[in-house]
């Protein structure tokens, strides 16, 4: 029998935190919590961006009625070390079921007094009572049941990865903005819920290092994690320690990360695999060491080492912004973001054999403070980062906060403040929170600015950017690439246009002499949710007029916008300036190619079917790279001979 007495002990409540009671069925006991929550704070921090947040899951009232039901098969999930499964739910509601009534996924299933509680003032209790977790997704009840409103039944099936916990559904009535908890599922689980999942890829602080960064429910205490490495011909030569990272409620800056948003992250794990001899496959186990001697597999892959730099052999990187994370279910369905974002990753999938290098310039994957998300976008992205470097960049959603030192004082990271991007992958950034670093691949070299931290000249990142260009022996690498999340270069977004400065404010004022003086190719943005090319253009002028091959000496860089890998799309303004010359509002992401010293084809791809829908190449020696540009920009000379 369940029930919930909330409103008589209402007026008992004198503290920072009240639990009301526990319910129990079928052997699962689910603790709901009674919160003080300032509203007005909360509501101020929901992210359109984030399906979840358009839940007032603080407002949930709670009305469980026996008549209502809903259970979950099967119970054991994961078994043959699957980290991902499918689980049908069954519910009915015989009296007053709606269109509206929707199905939230909840882990851990049993609600932990721990969560958002600290920071939440004790006054302006609005909402009694309130239901402290967020769900870790949702859908609606009549998705696969179109006559649900009129027969109360439905069932939905839900694929669960592998987050450490267990799981329960929640059933409720009154819509995401209203909720009202009618029943609660029976838990499921795991096989091996700590298990170690999602090994991701990163190139480390030289070339010839490659980290591999996993997720796992083993603290220290618990196992010694671990990596078995080797060429293919010796698969164990190595074992390598791995260094254990994990963070705190009190780590994140603010809601909904700190409070409704919050889930226990786990350890995350870094082994880094160093000498790797250039081009070598390698193959890759991780592990957990039991104190008893006994091991714990995760998944095991392989991955080619990155080529010496400046070495001449074909060489692929894949570069876009913005994608964020779908579920395969249907689950969290909102607007258009989850068949884009799951678009892009099928086509890296397909294409992972003609792939080198990802690097994804920032807006990683949504979670704006809801935690649970990183999980599910590193399982998103497994079959990629396991096999292929997947390099990031910084963007608004992963670090933006006020009172904090982002340059931007908004919440777009939901509280996250950097923490969550800085954790779960492992950038050769000299200090974390600076997430500003350089990059060799063979031919290429990189520099990734953080456009969340002041750039501006007279600033450490500033200085960071002419000595990461300035550093690059072009003979050797000349292909020298830009990226940051923002665009600190032009686009024709409405709202760049709309402020007159065609990208972000300051920005090219600050950086264009750097890009013109040392000479950087291309010059990659993310942040506007669409794709769009540049001429050649120093200062809104374009100094070449060729469109299609641009050869001989260096004139200026070209630009270009690639952050519609999944994000809903961004508007262009009207204005059709000359520097622009190639828009396509959809969804894509672009492609590098270093044929030799001398060849680089850039594509742009559309992430719906994988089709090239722009191109351009550059053929351009060294002597050209030498020598003076367009702009009569030379390199200083003596009459002394
Ligand atoms: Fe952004």
């Amino acid at each position: 029998m369940l029930h919930f007495l909330w409103m008589s002990d209402f007026n008992c409540f004198t503290g920072q935190l009240f639990i009301d009671c526990a319910m129990e069925r079928k052997g699962i006991c689910f603790l709901l919590l009674l919160l003080v929550v300032h509203i007005k704070a909360l509501k101020h921090n929901i992210d359109i961006h984030q399906p979840l947040s358009k839940i007032a899951i603080h407002r949930t009232a709670i009305l469980l009625d026996s008549s209502v039901s809903i259970d979950a098969t099967p119970v054991l999930l994961g078994l043959e070390g699957k980290h991902a499964d499918y689980v049908t739910v069954t519910f009915k509601r015989p009296i007053g079921a709606a269109i509206t009534d929707w199905i939230g996924v909840f882990s851990p299933a049993s609600f932990n007094a721990s969560v958002c509680v600290e920071d939440l003032p004790v006054t302006n209790r609005d909402f009694p009572p309130l239901l402290c977790t967020a769900p870790i997704k949702y859908q609606y009840a009549n998705y696969s049941s179109q006559n649900y409103a009129s027969s109360g039944e439905g069932f939905l099936k839900f694929r669960l990865i592998n987050q450490r916990a267990d799981f329960a559904f929640g059933y409720f009535s009154g819509d995401l903005y209203n909720p009202v908890l009618l029943a609660v599922s029976n838990t499921v689980t795991f096989a091996d819920p700590k298990r170690p999942a999602y090994p991701r890829l990163a190139i480390g602080n030289v070339w010839n290092e490659v980290s591999i960064t996993w997720t796992s429910g083993y603290s220290l205490r618990e196992a010694t994690p671990l990596v078995i490495w080797g060429t293919e011909e010796k698969k164990d030569a190595y074992a390598s320690g791995a260094g254990t990272l994990s963070f705190t409620q009190k780590d994140m800056c603010g809601p909904p990360a700190r409070t409704v948003g919050w889930r226990d992250p786990g350890y995350i794990h870094t082994v880094s695999l160093k000498e790797l001899w250039p081009n070598t496959r390698y193959h890759y186990k991780v592990a957990h060491r039991l104190q008893n001697g006994s091991f714990i597999w995760g998944r095991d892959g392989f991955f080619k080492a990155p080529p010496f730099p400046g070495e001449d052999s074909l060489q692929r990187v894949v570069i876009f912004g913005d994608m964020g994370k779908g579920e395969q279910d249907g689950s969290n369905e909102y607007n258009n973001f989850q068949p884009a974002a799951l678009n892009t990753t099928y086509r890296l999938k397909e294409d992972l054999e003609n792939i080198d290098l990802v690097l994804h310039i920032g807006d990683i994957c949504y979670a704006n403070g809801y935690i649970s998300q990183w999980d599910q976008f590193t399982e998103q992205i497994e079959d990629i980062a396991s096999q292929v470097p997947y390099m990031i960049a910084s963007g608004n959603h992963e670090r933006d906060w006020p009172t904090t030192d982002s340059f931007y004082k908004n919440t777009d990271s939901g509280g996250e403040c950097g923490v969550l991007a800085e954790t779960m992958f492992n950038m050769p950034t000299k200090n974390k929170a600076k997430f500003w670093y350089g990059l060799d691949y063979g031919m290429f070299h990189f520099c990734f600015a953080d456009s969340e931290h002041d750039w501006r000249e007279g600033t450490e990142q500033h200085k960071f950017i002419e000595n990461c260009l300035a550093s690059v022996d072009r003979q050797r690498q000349p292909w020298l690439i830009f990226v940051a999340h923002r665009v600190l270069g032009y686009s024709s977004d409405k709202y760049y246009a709309m402020e007159g400065t065609f990208g972000e404010p300051l920005s090219r004022e600050s950086l264009q002499k750097l890009w013109q003086k040392y000479k950087v190719d291309l010059a990659l943005f993310g942040h506007v949710h669409n794709y769009e090319r540049t001429c050649p253009v120093y200062e809104n002028i374009c100094v070449s007029q060729e469109r299609e091959h641009y050869s001989g000496t260096f004139n200026a860089t070209i630009h270009l916008v690639v952050g519609g890998a999944g994000a809903s799309l961004s508007e262009y303004t009207p204005i059709q300036t000359d520097w622009s010359i190639f828009k396509d509002y959809d969804h894509g992401f672009s492609k590098l190619t270093a044929f030799n010293h001398s060849t680089l084809l850039f594509e742009y791809k559309r992430s719906s079917d994988g089709k090239v829908y722009d191109n351009f190449w550059i053929s351009r020696e060294y002597k050209d790279v030498l020598g003076c540009d367009v702009l009569k920009n030379c390199p200083s000379t003596t009459l002394a001979s």
